[in-house]
């Protein structure tokens, strides 16, 4: 059997549950995952802004007539939202078999000491303690079956930490520890966490950090060439479409010009 085929094969019929949806690297696994089982597959489309999820879901809806889609609006940095978030869910997608905590974001590049109250809470709960919940809200269910995978975005932020960047650079390093504990504590199970850690990649996420400056995020990526959202989207779906035995448990992923979190060549102008 191809490698495709055994992809889709191994991901029919699963229930996969993606945070941060609406934009980047979690609308691109979207995809993929559709494409590559498809359309035989139930998605969760979860972020904040919901009409660019009700988008997504609808194009995917025409493109793969088998998908079903449950898009729904979820804030993972508020606590109070997760647990029903998911005690709630319908019941064709309530035994979550994937959950890709894709939900973060870095906010502002202040040196400590004059970072934002607002950009410091941002960061670690959406990407710290909103990781940590929605898994805590999951778990439960892939423990009930013995089974299940969790993928979280981490980053070379998170290996590499650079000034200007200590919260995001901390969050990703919390995401990295909380994500190797897990996968110790659940040695004795069919349950696989994996941890994708990407470099440069090309998304809202510089605008996102530049507070909506286009100048200050272009100047990012000038005279680079960054990864896509596609190339991240197509290692997740990866690793969750390996033999049960195979965890793909870490993945550093740079585009070819970068070698840490600040060496990165620059074409000259
Ligand atoms: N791009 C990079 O260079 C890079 C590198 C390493 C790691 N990463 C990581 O990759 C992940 C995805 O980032 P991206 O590059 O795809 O950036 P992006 O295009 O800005 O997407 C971020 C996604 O997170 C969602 N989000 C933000 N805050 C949220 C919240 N409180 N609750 C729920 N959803 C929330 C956003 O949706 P709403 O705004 O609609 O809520 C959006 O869908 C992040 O964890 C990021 O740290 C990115």
């Amino acid at each position: 059997m191809s490698f495709g085929s055994k992809a889709a094969e191994r991901l029919a019929d699963k229930i996969i549950l993606i945070t941060g949806a609406s934009s980047g690297i979690g609308e691109a696994t979207a995809r993929e995952f559709a494409s590559v089982a498809n359309g035989k597959i139930r998605l969760i489309l979860t972020a904040r802004r919901e009409e660019r999820l009700k988008k997504l879901s609808d194009q995917l809806k025409i493109q793969f007539p088998l998908i079903k889609i449950h898009s729904a609006p979820l804030d993972v940095s508020v606590k109070t939202q997760i647990k029903p978030f998911i005690a709630g869910l319908p019941s064709e997608f309530a035994d979550i078999d994937v959950l890709i905590n894709n939900a973060g974001k870095a906010l502002g590049r202040s040196n400590v000491g004059e970072i934002s109250d607002d950009d410091l809470d941002g960061m670690m709960q959406t990407n710290v303690l909103g990781l940590i919940n929605m898994t805590q809200a999951v778990l439960p269910i892939f423990k009930k079956k013995n089974s299940g995978d969790i993928v979280n975005l981490g980053s070379i932020a998170g290996k590499d930490a650079y000034p200007g960047g200590a919260i995001y650079c901390a969050s990703k390093a919390a995401v990295n520890f909380f994500t190797t504990s897990l996968r110790k504590e659940l040695i004795n199970t069919r349950i696989r966490v994996m941890e994708v850690q990407p470099g440069a990649v090309l998304t809202e996420f510089s605008l996102v950090r530049f507070h909506g400056d286009q100048d200050a995020s272009d100047a990012v990526y000038k005279g680079t060439e960054p990864l896509t959202a596609q190339d991240i989207a197509e290692i997740i779906v990866f690793g969750v479409s390996r033999r049960q035995n195979t965890v793909v448990a870490e993945t550093l992923v740079f585009p070819s010009h970068q070698a840490s979190a600040s060496h990165v060549y620059k074409k000259p102008e």
